[in-house]
């Protein structure tokens, strides 16, 4: 059976900067409704009624709710607007988008390269169930060269899996130069792309065949929602992730999906307040005494600086430092002592959040001092500061 396309070449675009474009990306998708709306309709269905018998199986149109209705499709729209894509396929969570993205391309037998900073449930996924279904992994070390990735695969490699920057420790990879000779060695290149949320960098750009991103993060913006997306060019990848996801049954809601498309539309006037109070507030920690490096890209003193600079138009508000080796008892003093940050391990919501990191990796032990993690929100970055250094004083007698 034939599923119908999400394919967001067929309504008209929008014409303008990104900026616009996002705004005005699935516009008229609430005209058909009762009253035409800015946003498009949440449509609650498993049934989709049709008009007679020849649509039951006309596969360009939704025939079942799972597939996703006005909502979701806007949304996708919207999506390829951003990443500048033709595909966009969403998931129920951005690690959903990551598993269903390997599972959609990968059989027993394969072997798939990694990055040994990848995020942890995904780590989790590739030693479990991807094990268990005949897939090796091969972890590389986090800050490897492309060739230095390559020189790991063997003939079996299907797939490398890049997140960069990595999401705790932030080693970048020169993802151009790996996405071009895996390409030319017939691997795909999949993408974990959250930090910059399809904004600060578009993968599928640069050559990289699967671009995913937890939109749970900046794109929604809120710390509310579960949602995840894959975007791809080629419409073979296409077919595999929305045949993979029809077989496995998962669906993503309407409401979701309206709230994904509610937070993309201020994207990127957040997303610029979020990495200039970021830089402030990174700057600062360069200052402090207890302070060993700073993990921020954006930073010119890190040493991923060049490559950040190179590729990606701006930053966002995830950073990392690590101390000064220092007792436990003292990080988490500091830790406990802030006020207006919240301790949680999510990120990219409007409220500053902070939590201490503590690396998994396979390839290449994590051998620094504690490392604690900033999601840095909109509050005003000069408060920000004045909590963190409260916190930190008082870890100092
Ligand atoms: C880098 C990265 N990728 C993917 C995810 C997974 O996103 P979700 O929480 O929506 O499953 C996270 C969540 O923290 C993340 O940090």
């Amino acid at each position: 059976m034939a599923y119908p396309s999400n394919d967001p070449g067929e309504p008209e675009r929008p014409v303008g900067s990104l900026e616009t474009r996002i705004v005005h990306a699935a516009a008229g998708a609430g005209a058909s409704l009762p009253a035409e709306t800015v946003g498009p309709a949440i449509q609650k269905a498993s049934t989709v009624l049709l008009p007679n018998t020849a649509a039951l199986f006309d596969s360009s149109k939704p025939t079942y709710g799972r597939q996703g209705l006005a909502s979701q499709m806007a949304l996708s729209q919207a999506l390829c607007e951003l990443e500048n894509a033709r595909f966009c396929q969403l998931y129920g969570s951005g690690l959903a988008a990551l598993t269903g993205a390997l599972m959609s391309v990968l059989k027993s037998g394969d072997v798939i390269l990694v990055t040994d900073g990848v995020y942890q449930p995904v780590r989790r996924f590739c030693g479990g169930l991807l094990r268990r279904f005949g897939v090796r992994t091969i972890f590389y070390p986090a800050d490897a060269t492309p060739d230095a990735i390559l020189a790991l695969a063997p003939p079996e490699a299907r797939l490398i899996l890049i997140e960069s920057p990595a999401s705790q420790t932030f080693e970048m990879t020169d993802t151009p130069t790996l996405a071009r000779l895996a390409r030319d060695r017939g691997i795909l290149t999949l993408m974990d792309n959250t930090w910059a949320a399809g904004f600060a960098f578009r993968p599928l750009d640069h050559g990289v065949d699967m671009s995913a991103q937890a939109l749970t993060k900046y794109v929604c913006g809120h710390s509310d929602v579960f949602l995840g997306s894959v975007c791809v060019n080629d419409p073979a990848l296409e077919t595999q992730l929305r045949q993979t996801m029809i077989d496995a049954g998962f669906a993503v809601t309407g409401e979701d999906a309206y709230q994904g498309l509610r937070g993309l539309r201020t994207l990127p006037t957040r997303f610029d307040r979020h990495a200039a109070s970021a830089l402030e507030v990174a700057r600062w920690f360069l200052q402090q005494p207890e302070t060993a490096r700073v993990l921020y890209p954006a930073l010119p003193e890190d040493r991923f600086h060049g490559l950040w600079k190179r590729d990606y138009d701006r930053a966002c508000g995830l950073f990392g430092v690590e101390l000064k080796p220092m007792p436990p008892a003292r990080v988490e003093r500091f830790l406990d002592g802030l006020r207006l940050f919240g301790l949680g391990f999510s990120w990219g919501g409007f409220e500053s959040l902070a939590t201490l990191s503590r690396p998994t990796r396979t390839a290449s032990p994590w051998t620094g001092g504690p490392l604690v993690r900033f999601s840095i929100g909109l509050e005003s970055p000069g408060d920000l500061i004045a909590d963190l250094d409260q916190a930190l004083s008082q870890t100092r007698d």
